[in-house]
């Protein structure tokens, strides 16, 4: 069984996102996803495996992911990285602006996600567009940091402006668990 986290930051104090649009967001999507993926992963080990719940599995696994990435570094004052990140951002892209810029490119691209990526194998970070919760994975790479693009992310405090909603992400980022999923996965 898959627990849900609880939420990591107050959700009283995001700055341009409300606590009704990241309530409903936490609680019946994200939640959504951990209970979708008990049930199919109680129904596989039971021996129901067909399409269904073999493409239900992966969809529900990458949401429940790609949420708990998402909430873990939302809540705090935005800004850029620090330390051994900013260094490999620096090397990978030519520099914070560039990456970001890159990083917002594929914003328009994605249907689903847009990621920045760890690759253990080239150990190289990678912009990685995303359709619906599973469709773009590369398997030797970790996501470190991740924006939601669903509707659901943004639709009730901007409705069909999705740019107000990656400015005010960017605005409440907190770079701590990035940097730190950085140093877990850059393991040479
Ligand atoms: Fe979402």
């Amino acid at each position: 069984m898959h627990k849900p986290i609880k939420m990591p930051f107050n959700p009283d104090k995001l700055k341009g996102i409300s606590k009704k649009q990241i309530t409903y967001h936490f609680e019946k999507h994200y939640k959504g996803y951990v209970k979708g993926r008990n049930k199919i992963e109680k129904g596989l080990a039971k021996g129901d495996i067909n399409r269904g719940n073999k493409k239900g599995e992966t969809h529900n696994a990458s949401g429940q992911v790609l949420h708990e990435t998402y909430f873990s570094h939302l809540g705090g004052k935005g800004g850029e990285p620090k330390g051994n990140l900013m260094k490999k951002i620096k090397e990978d892209f030519g520099s914070f602006a560039k990456w970001k810029k890159r990083f917002l490119a594929c914003t328009k691209a994605a249907r689903g996600w847009v990621l920045l990526c760890y690759d253990w194998k080239d150990h190289k970070l990678h912009n990685y567009a995303v359709d619906f919760h599973d469709q773009g994975a590369v398997w030797s790479a970790s996501p470190i940091l991740a924006i939601d693009l669903w509707e659901h992310a943004y639709y009730f405090d901007y409705g069909p402006d999705k740019s107000k909603y990656i400015e005010a992400f960017f605005n409440n980022l907190n770079w701590k668990p990035i940097e730190e999923r950085f140093e877990k996965y850059n393991k040479k």
